[in-house]
């Protein structure tokens, strides 16, 4: 089907107390891996370019490559500008066909953020698309720990990496968080669709170890009314029972990715774990066939990983089962030819 905006399905996950997972377009085989999750799970489901993937394959290239994936789907899907840094990389992705934008004015001063926020509101908006803006910062791991301590981290007890980061980064990421006295004016004064609002996440992380804050999504949810979205999801810890298991302790205004959804968070942005899966099965398959000469055959088993860390998530986001239809053959399981 022809690709959806992103404000249908958020109003409803809004309605519904669900969100709508929202991946990362980085190349062919990730695609493929969203659609057939989407599909079989019966999910709405979001696809989102970021700069990163604009530098790597191309505007047009990686725009063409989820328009033509999204038009033989038979799951909404929706094509959306990850962190566009700049006006006119939104005029241009609205020009390329994007049907959901993001503006992200998070390195500039308030009022730069909201004057910008708002001028591409006014084009989006006369032609019928969302815009998401982002308010505090939502830090990256690079901004708090190099390769080399990042390494020695990951090969600790999850519990451990969680009290180390949380000396290391803790009242950084908590400085920068976005203010919900600030929530209601910057809303009103762009007229956005979806709040980004830094709600404790850290963009890029390894392992889904950390906590969200629970009071910051409830007062932002209950200053703006908005669908909120939270980025750098593949860091959160997933569920009470994984924090149980993985040994780590939440505070009484800390919550879990599952938990979050159901305080206001409509969609969830993940990049890094999915990317992760990917290499982990392309890996493992390479290891066991060093001579294999085609390279199908070793992406194949990446894609089906990624495909599988999509559905837990989508299933953990209560976005499984809102498409009406059965699960078509999904085309990753069908034999290319030789
Ligand atoms: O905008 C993209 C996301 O926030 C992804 O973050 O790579 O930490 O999952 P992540
Ligand atoms: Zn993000």
């Amino acid at each position: 089907m022809p690709l959806v905006t992103s404000k249908e399905l958020l109003l409803d996950a809004q309605k519904q107390g669900y969100a709508v997972g929202a991946f990362n377009a980085n190349n062919l085989e990730c695609i493929k891996a969203v659609i057939e999750a989407a599909e079989e799970e019966r999910a709405p489901v979001i696809l989102q370019i970021s700069q990163g993937a604009i530098k790597y394959a191309g505007l047009r290239m990686a725009t063409t490559m989820v328009k033509t994936i999204a038009d033989e789907a038979s799951v909404p899907v929706v094509l959306h500008l990850d962190h566009g840094t700049s006006f006119l990389q939104n005029v241009q992705c609205l020009h390329v066909g994007f049907t959901s934008l993001m503006y992200d004015g998070s390195a500039e001063p308030l009022d730069t953020n909201i004057e910008t926020s708002a001028k591409i509101v006014e084009i989006a908006h006369a032609v019928g698309l969302p815009v998401e803006a982002e308010l505090g910062k939502i830090p990256k791991i690079e901004d708090y720990v190099d390769a080399k301590q990042a390494d020695e981290l990951r090969a600790k007890p999850a519990s451990e990496q969680v009290s180390e980061l949380r000396k290391i980064a803790g009242a950084s990421v908590e400085k920068l968080m976005a203010d919900p006295s600030q929530a209601e004016h910057f809303v009103k004064s762009t007229g956005i669709d979806f709040l980004a609002a830094a709600v404790g996440s850290i963009h890029g992380m390894w392992a889904d170890i950390w906590p969200l804050r629970r009071d910051r999504i409830e007062e932002l949810r209950n200053a703006t009314n908005l669908p909120l979205v939270c980025h750098g999801s593949s860091g959160v810890i997933r569920t009470r029972a994984d924090a149980e298991a993985k040994g780590i302790e939440l505070a009484p205004n800390e919550c879990t990715l599952e938990e979050a959804v159901k305080i206001g968070i409509c969609k969830v942005n993940v990049a890094t774990a999915v990317s992760m899966a990917f290499l982990k099965g392309a890996w493992e398959a390479w290891q066991t066939r060093r001579t294999e000469k085609d390279m199908r055959k070793i992406l194949l088993p990446g894609l089906q990983s990624a495909k599988e860390l999509i559905r837990g998530y989508m299933r953990l986001f209560g976005s499984s089962g809102r498409v009406a239809g059965s699960a078509a053959v999904a085309a990753s399981e069908v034999k290319h030819a030789e």
